[in-house]
């Protein structure tokens, strides 16, 4: 990542740019791959944040550069555990949970609890102190969608004992605590799903990591390119810019109280195609090689994103070969 992206994600932000400034605010997984990109923006447009987290996936290195700033503190805590703060806070924004496949295996259980013990911590902060709650939901809520492109309407169709369902019940789950707070307490709240984003700081995680940093360190070491299925599965890839864009813009615009909007790209391409293009923007030599489909894994995914259009004036404006070309460059570094 360079400054001028963060300069490009506020430049994009517009009028909602001014409501951030000298607000206190509480960003859950603020050491993750969105939640720095999130605290990031912020401290540079002079919130004062608190970025919480355990370190289970996120890394310091990734808030090295905000540790000296005074409007930027840290604190490492487990959001499953209770936490008081002094200081006065606006607005909470909860993005703490593991959030890769290959830990669904491994930590169903800490997924689980983030999203559910998580959240209900998290959503007790914003009660005390009267914040704004943004929760950083996902597409997996949809499951194996039958209506594509996926509207904020659609119920889902999710397999609850399936080896996603610590991930995607969890997250539904998740959406019901922050519509039981906004019924019971009134909390002014909104919900993101997030479609899959990709950019820089987003970690490999090996043969079973995220499918664009995956797909991008196996080219840059020649070593095979490793598809599950045939490859003819589609996803549609947000670039982090658009994504933080739209993230804010729902948190911070006065007219998105209550709402649950789509946030991800509608440009849809097959992992094949996928990958094929990031061996030719690597110039590698990799071949391809295919494995078995893992269960549930949904054969399409796009989202409908004309609510976030309307209601936050967003749209991803960052082209998926724009986006690799930049992520490909950081990871060279
Ligand atoms: N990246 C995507 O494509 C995507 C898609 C859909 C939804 N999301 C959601 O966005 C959020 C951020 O995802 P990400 O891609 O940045 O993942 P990430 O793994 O990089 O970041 C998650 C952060 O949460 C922290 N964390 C996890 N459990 C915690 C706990 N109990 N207490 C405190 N901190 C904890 C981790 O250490 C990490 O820093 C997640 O809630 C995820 O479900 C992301």
């Amino acid at each position: 990542m360079n400054r001028n992206e963060i300069e490009e994600i506020i430049s994009n932000l517009g009028e909602v740019s001014k409501s951030v400034k000298g607000k206190n605010i509480l960003v859950t997984g603020g050491t993750g791959f969105l939640g720095s990109w999130i605290c990031e923006v912020l401290v540079e447009q002079e919130a004062k944040v608190i970025c919480l987290d355990n370190l289970v996936s996120g890394l310091k290195s990734n808030i090295s550069s905000m540790m000296d700033r005074d409007n930027f503190k840290f604190v490492q805590h487990d959001i499953t555990k209770p936490i008081f703060f002094d200081e006065q806070i606006d607005v909470v924004m909860h993005l703490a949970s593991r959030a890769s496949p290959f830990e669904f295996e491994k930590y169903p259980i800490q997924i689980l609890k983030a999203n559910t013990l998580g959240i209900w911590v998290a959503l007790g902060i914003a009660k005390k102190h009267e914040a704004r709650f943004l929760y950083t939901s996902t597409s997996e809520i949809y499951g194996d969608a039958k209506e594509i492109p996926t509207t904020e309407e659609y119920r889902g169709n999710v397999n609850p004992i399936g080896p996603r369902s610590c991930y995607d019940e969890a997250k539904r789950c998740g959406e019901s605590y922050v519509m039981a707070y906004k019924l019971q307490h009134g909390l002014d709240i909104r919900i993101a799903r997030i479609f899959n984003t990709y950019g820089p700081r987003m970690r490999a995680e090996g043969v079973y990591g995220r499918v664009i940093p995956r797909f991008i360190e196996q080219a840059l070491s020649n070593n095979p390119i490793t598809i599950f299925g045939d490859g003819s599965q589609t996803r549609s890839f947000c670039y982090v810019t658009d994504q933080i864009e739209g993230l804010l813009k729902l948190a911070f615009s006065e007219r998105a109280e209550g709402e649950v909007v789509n946030i991800g790209s509608d440009k849809e391409i097959t992992v094949l195609e996928l990958a094929k293009l990031v061996n030719d923007f690597t110039n590698s030599s990799s071949k391809i090689e295919f494995y078995p489909l893992p269960k549930d894994d949904p054969p399409r995914r796009k989202p409908d994103i004309s609510k976030a259009k309307r209601l936050l004036d967003w749209e991803p404006k960052v082209e998926l070969k724009e986006g690799l070309k930049r992520m490909i460059e950081w990871f060279k570094k």
